[in-house]
């Protein structure tokens, strides 16, 4: 069996689909590479103009500002580090300047320091949280000022903005061994709810996506050989690896009106993960 498992994982074809964001402006974070990419590309097809922020790997965000180009969408290549104050003021400053405006904000980078407890040093546990949460909320707080500058463009989305926060499974799954990328996400469920409670009376809708696994680098280990991916596939009941394809597609959804009465959620993209397969014959 190839480590892609044994079913065929064609996805639909996503070319074909409505352009749902036709006219906004969206940006996404650590978009040159897995979800990110993914998802940035799945936007721009949806009908978004898009920012590609990157960090590490300007070559990779450039590829995807041209493979948006390539199929007629509009995109520009945004640096920075999202942990840093001054780095994520100048990204909305650029992409406001090139798109227009920000409609859509997606907080995806983020990154794993594993460790055991006793073997983790406070230099990974603060690096994880000050991308994947402290990241989330300087992005998030930038947005938030263009949506509220901007207010509501009917013509463009019923909302004044939408922010997609790029959570995981591990929100709500304990897993030893990652207690500081557990913890981010952990805190970015109640940041995205608390956010969502605070900014709908300013028609402002914030939700989460936990993916599951999901075939990016991040978790090469768990799939890249027919034993790990026969083990992965135990937590798994849906019974395949999830394709970065399948978060753009939660993402479009959330950012898009058919979404509009949706705020404060969690939208788990897991094939089941979160369903606990463990206790299919157990408990
Ligand atoms: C992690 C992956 C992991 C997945 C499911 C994700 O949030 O980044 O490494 O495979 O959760 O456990």
């Amino acid at each position: 069996m190839s480590s892609n498992g044994p079913f065929n994982t064609t996805l639909p074809n996503y070319r074909s689909q409505p352009q749902l964001l036709e006219g906004q402006a969206a940006l996404v974070t650590g978009a040159n590479s897995g979800i990110g990419r993914a998802v940035a590309i799945g936007l721009a097809r949806a009908g978004a103009r898009v920012a590609v922020n990157w960090v590490v790997g300007e070559e990779a965000a450039n590829d995807v500002v041209a493979a948006i180009e390539k199929e007629g969408g509009k995109a520009v290549a945004v640096y920075a580090d999202v942990s840093k104050e001054d780095d994520v003021a100048a990204m909305f400053k650029t992409a406001i300047e090139a798109l227009g405006t920000i409609d859509i904000l997606v907080p995806n980078a983020g990154l794993q320091r594993d460790a055991k407890v006793t073997d983790m040093t406070l230099a990974e546990w603060q690096k994880v949280m000050d991308v994947n949460l402290t990241g989330q909320f300087l992005c998030i707080r930038e947005a938030v000022k263009e949506f509220d500058r901007r207010g509501v463009k009917q013509e463009v989305s019923v909302a004044a903005g939408k922010i997609i926060c790029m959570s995981s499974v591990h929100e709500v799954i304990p897993w030893a061994g990652h207690i500081n990328y557990a913890a981010s996400k952990g805190g970015i469920q109640m940041m995205m709810k608390s956010l969502a409670q605070e900014l709908a009376p300013r028609r402002i809708r914030v939700n989460a996506i936990g993916p599951g696994a999901i075939r990016t680098p991040i978790n090469t280990d768990a799939w890249n050989t027919p034993e790990a991916y026969d083990k992965l596939m135990e937590l798994v009941p849906y019974n395949r690896i999830g394709e970065p394809e399948d978060i753009a597609q939660a993402a479009i959804f959330l950012a898009s009106d058919m979404a509009d009465y949706i705020t404060g959620v969690t939208l788990f993209v897991d094939g089941g993960m979160t369903c606990y397969p463990g206790f299919a014959e157990g408990g």
